[in-house]
């Protein structure tokens, strides 16, 4: 990481021009370093604009997250949580994975501007934009065990669509065992990591990525349809640090219930947000089959059922991943 990067793309965040010589007038170093600050940030795909006689410039204004908005707006829960917010990482979940083992308490959460190396389940990759997307991750540890979080990942989304619609997106659907979608295209995702023993205590580091208004060319590099805020709010604009203060909100109460009576607390509540409720849908099996089904619903432990050429079958997350047939065929 170059050490000045980020303090420049900070001055850049009002969306102006900055000539190079007040930059490095600012930083006191030599134009050379500024320069070499602004093509570092642009090997990491931030797009800068660099104009003769008028200096650098982002496409437009963006908005960094701000700690103290974020704890306001989780309100008096907001003891409970330990922020931290870092400028860049490779991917929050790997970072707090670590804390987590180091020691990290009970409930951390660790937000960035910047995620270089974002993840997705199975080694995907989760595309991230500076001041377009929010991705965090927050460590949650239970006394029970792992085995006994298997509705964990569901119960988050349910969280998930509670801030989503308090902030006014009422159109979101959750997608087995944890996307979020509006018409069919993802917005916002989410990862588990766990740590411990099977019959515990165990740690979960609940990484989420959401899409708030992505440029044209990361929606390019996302491999599925996909969409942000922006463009389901037609235009009104939403602060990210609220963004996240709602959703830690929700999270915090979500879990909460989760700890004491597991998913089935809210199994309705996702059901009734469920994208693909029965709808014949396309499973990508681990052996590289395609099979297809009618979804029946998830069970009190969050298993997906399914109705197949074999009758009622079970799903556990991370077996099979979900296709919508009307999408794609
Ligand atoms: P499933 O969860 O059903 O197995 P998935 O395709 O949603 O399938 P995930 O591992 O959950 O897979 O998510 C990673 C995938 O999400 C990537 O392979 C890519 O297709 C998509 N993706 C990556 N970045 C974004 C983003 N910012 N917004 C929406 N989708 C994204
Ligand atoms: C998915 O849909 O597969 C989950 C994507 C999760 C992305 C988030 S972004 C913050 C956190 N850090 C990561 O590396 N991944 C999660």
């Amino acid at each position: 990481m170059n050490a000045l990067t980020f303090p420049i793309l900070k001055q850049l965040s009002d969306g102006q021009f900055h000539s190079g010589e007040a930059l490095a007038a600012q930083f006191d170093v030599t134009r050379v370093t500024v320069w070499n600050a602004i093509q570092y940030a642009q090997s990491l795909g931030v797009e800068i604009f660099s104009v003769r006689g008028r200096g650098y410039k982002l496409p437009s204004a963006i908005e960094l997250l701000d700690k103290d908005t974020v704890l306001r707006t989780i309100g008096v829960q907001s003891e409970w949580i330990q922020l931290e917010v870092l400028d860049t990482v490779d991917s929050t979940n790997t970072y707090l994975l670590n804390a987590a083992a180091n020691g990290a308490p009970h409930v951390s959460c660790v937000a960035t501007h910047m995620q270089t190396g974002g993840r997705g389940r199975r080694g995907r990759n989760w595309v991230s934009e500076l001041g377009a997307s929010l991705t965090f991750s927050l460590l949650w540890r239970f006394d029970c065990g792992a085995t006994a979080l298997s509705g964990l990942s569901l119960a988050v989304g349910v969280g998930l669509i509670r801030a989503l619609n308090e902030l006014g997106v009422n159109a979101a659907q959750l997608k087995w065992p944890n996307d979020v979608l509006v018409n069919q295209k993802k917005l916002a995702g989410i990862l588990i990591d766990l740590q411990g023993d099977m019959d515990g205590p165990s740690a979960a580091v609940i990484g989420v990525g959401i899409n708030v208004n992505l440029s044209g060319n990361a929606l390019k590099r996302i491999d599925q349809p996909a969409i942000d805020i922006q463009r389901v709010s037609e235009g009104h604009a939403l602060n990210q640090s609220v963004l996240l203060g709602t959703v830690l909100k929700h999270f915090i109460d979500v879990l909460r219930d989760f700890e004491i009576h597991g998913f089935v607390s809210v199994r309705d509540e996702w059901l009734s947000h469920h994208a693909y409720q029965n709808q014949t849908v396309r499973m990508l099996m681990p052996d590289g089959r395609d099979v297809e089904g009618l979804v029946k619903g998830v069970a009190d432990d969050g298993i997906l059922l399914v109705e197949t050429a074999l009758g009622l079958q079970r799903f556990s997350a991370g077996e099979i991943s979900l296709r919508a047939v009307s999408h794609e065929r």
